[in-house]
C-alpha cells in the first residue's frame, strides 16, 4: 500500500451509527476478521475472543443494546444537544441497522496485567476497524456492552467463563451517512522528552 494511502485510511476512518441493508459479502467479513487476528499481543497471548453476531442473533441483541441505553440517557440528555440525543437514541435501539456486531472478549488471566491483556483485544478491534475502512466498509466501537456486560455474558452463554471480560462491541456494515471529523485534539498530549 502506498504510504499516503495510509494515513488517508486512518484520517477519513470515522464511527458510522447509519447503515445500508446491503448486507456484507461474508469475504470481506472474514478478511476484517482475519486483520484482527493478526494483530500484536503482549507475550503473543492473542488472547482475543470475538463472536459475529448477524440475523437473528444480532436481531436479538437489540433487545439489550436497548437496555444499556437505559442505563445512558439520562447523562447523555444532560450533554448532548437534542438533535444528537435522539440519534443516539436511534442508534441504540436499532444499532443503525448494522447487519454485523462483533463482540471482543479478552481471556485475563489474574497473575498477569489485565490492561496488557485487554489492551491486546482493544489493537485487535483497531486493526479490524481499519481494515473495514479499506474494503468500504464502515464501522463503530461500542463500549455500551459493558453497561450490560452480564446481561450479554448471559446472551452469549459465557456462564462458566468468569475470566472472559468483555471488551467492547464493533458494528460493521456499509455506511448511510459520512459524518463529520470530530475535530482533534492536538495540545498536551504527546510530551517529546530529552533529557
Ligand atoms: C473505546 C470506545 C468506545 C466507544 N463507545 C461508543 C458507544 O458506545 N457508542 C457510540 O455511538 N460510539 C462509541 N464510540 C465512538 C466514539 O464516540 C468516536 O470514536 C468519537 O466520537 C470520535 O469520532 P470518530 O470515531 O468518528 O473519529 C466509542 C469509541 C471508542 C474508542
Amino acid at each position: 500500500m502506498e504510504k499516503e494511502a495510509l494515513y488517508q485510511l486512518i484520517h477519513s476512518r470515522r464511527s458510522i451509527r447509519a447503515y445500508k441493508s446491503t448486507p456484507i459479502d461474508p469475504s470481506l467479513l472474514e478478511r476484517v476478521l482475519d486483520a484482527g487476528l493478526w494483530s500484536a499481543s503482549g507475550k503473543n497471548l492473542q488472547n482475543w475472543r470475538f463472536f459475529v453476531l448477524t440475523e437473528k442473533k444480532r436481531d436479538a441483541y437489540l433487545a439489550l443494546s436497548q437496555k444499556s441505553w437505559l442505563t445512558l440517557k439520562d447523562n447523555l440528555k444532560r450533554k448532548l444537544k437534542p438533535s444528537l440525543y435522539e440519534f443516539t437514541e436511534r442508534f441504540f435501539f436499532t444499532l443503525g441497522n448494522a447487519p454485523v456486531l462483533i463482540l471482543a472478549y479478552a481471556v485475563i488471566d489474574e497473575q498477569d496485567h489485565p490492561q496488557t491483556q485487554m489492551g491486546n483485544v482493544y489493537l485487535a478491534v483497531q486493526n479490524m476497524v481499519l481494515a473495514a475502512q479499506a474494503e468500504g466498509l464502515g464501522s463503530c466501537i461500542l463500549g455500551s456492552p459493558l453497561e450490560i456486560e452480564a446481561d450479554v455474558r448471559n446472551f452469549l452463554g459465557l456462564q462458566d467463563r468468569p475470566n472472559w471480560k468483555l471488551v467492547c462491541g464493533l458494528t460493521v456494515g456499509h455506511a448511510a451517512h459520512s459524518p463529520p471529523a470530530p475535530p482533534r485534539q492536538i495540545t498536551d498530549r504527546v510530551h517529546f522528552l530529552k533529557d
